[in-house]
């Protein structure tokens, strides 16, 4: 079973200390959400995990199936099983989506056996044909450039079925509830749900408990100022819903652990 662990994590962005000695532990199989107020850290935490050039890692340790990690490069570490869905995906011009997968799975196979000479195109296609159909997507999505004029919610469900395709062990999911409608959002949860199980560890960072009514953490962690305050079960997100932030920065903020 793999297990992303990451101890005392310190990371700064343009000289500015943004991670200030983050722990937490993800395995395969579990549901992890992340919530916390805005700049508090967490999509540098998921660039960080990923090995985004602009982050510095300044102290602590991020082991990944017995590897530290922060040894190797971003595509060392996807092709390892690690996988980010980003709060802001870029488009690739002149890449379709179709190409962008195949490549990125041939990888990831080749990571694992060097001999592996690619998934023949024809049982790439049906592949895809069927995770598409999984994320309720026109079929016509394939041929078009990644992201490219991809309204918000298409690019969501895009990042979805990179997941699916490339099947990681930890997957990092970063708002990627963020603009989308009722259904699609319910759909793309279902997406995620369809890949969670004993294969994969899930990382959901989200603002909004209505995500976490469809993907089922067993943990919720909040986040602020660089740290891990508090963890708990299901019903912290239900608590934070009705509460707000104001008793974590209390406690937390002018208090013992506070700067
Ligand atoms: N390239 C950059 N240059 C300078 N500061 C940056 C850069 N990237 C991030 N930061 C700063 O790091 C802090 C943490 O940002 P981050 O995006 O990790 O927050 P977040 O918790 O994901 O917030 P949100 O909930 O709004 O997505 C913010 O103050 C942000 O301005
Ligand atoms: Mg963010």
């Amino acid at each position: 079973m793999s297990e992303l662990v990451v101890k005392n994590l310190h990371a700064s962005i343009e000289g500015k200390e943004i991670l200030k000695g983050l722990d937490l532990t993800v395995r395969q199989g579990e549901v992890h959400a992340i919530m916390g107020p805005n700049a508090t850290g967490k999509s540098t935490l998921a660039y960080t995990l990923m090995g985004h050039p602009n982050y510095r890692v300044t102290g602590g340790e991020v082991w990944f199936k017995g590897q530290n990690i922060l040894e190797l490069e971003a595509d060392e570490r996807s092709r390892l099983g690690l996988f980010l869905a980003f709060q802001y995906p870029v488009a690739i011009p002149g890449v379709s989506v179709a190409n962008f997968l195949r490549t990125a799975l041939n990888a990831r196979r080749r990571a694992t056996n060097p001999e592996d000479k690619g998934m023949p195109i024809p049982e790439f296609r049906k592949m895809l044909k069927e995770k598409m159909e999984l994320l309720k997507m026109d079929s016509a999505f394939a041929g078009r450039y990644l992201n490219d004029g991809f309204s918000g919610g298409e690019k969501k469900r895009a990042e979805i079925l990179q997941m699916a395709t490339l099947k990681p062990e930890i997957a990092i999911l970063d708002e990627t509830d963020s603009g989308l409608d009722i259904d699609a959002l319910r759909i793309v949860a279902e997406g995620v749900n369809a890949l969670t199980g004993p294969n994969l560890g899930a990382l959901v960072i989200t603002h909004y408990q209505r995500l976490l009514n469809y993907i089922k953490p067993q943990f919720v962690h909040i986040m602020l100022d660089g740290r891990i305050v508090e963890s708990g079960g299901a019903d912290l997100a239900l608590h934070l819903e009705e509460q707000g932030y104001d008793w974590v920065r209390e406690k937390y903020e002018n208090g013992e652990s506070g700067k």
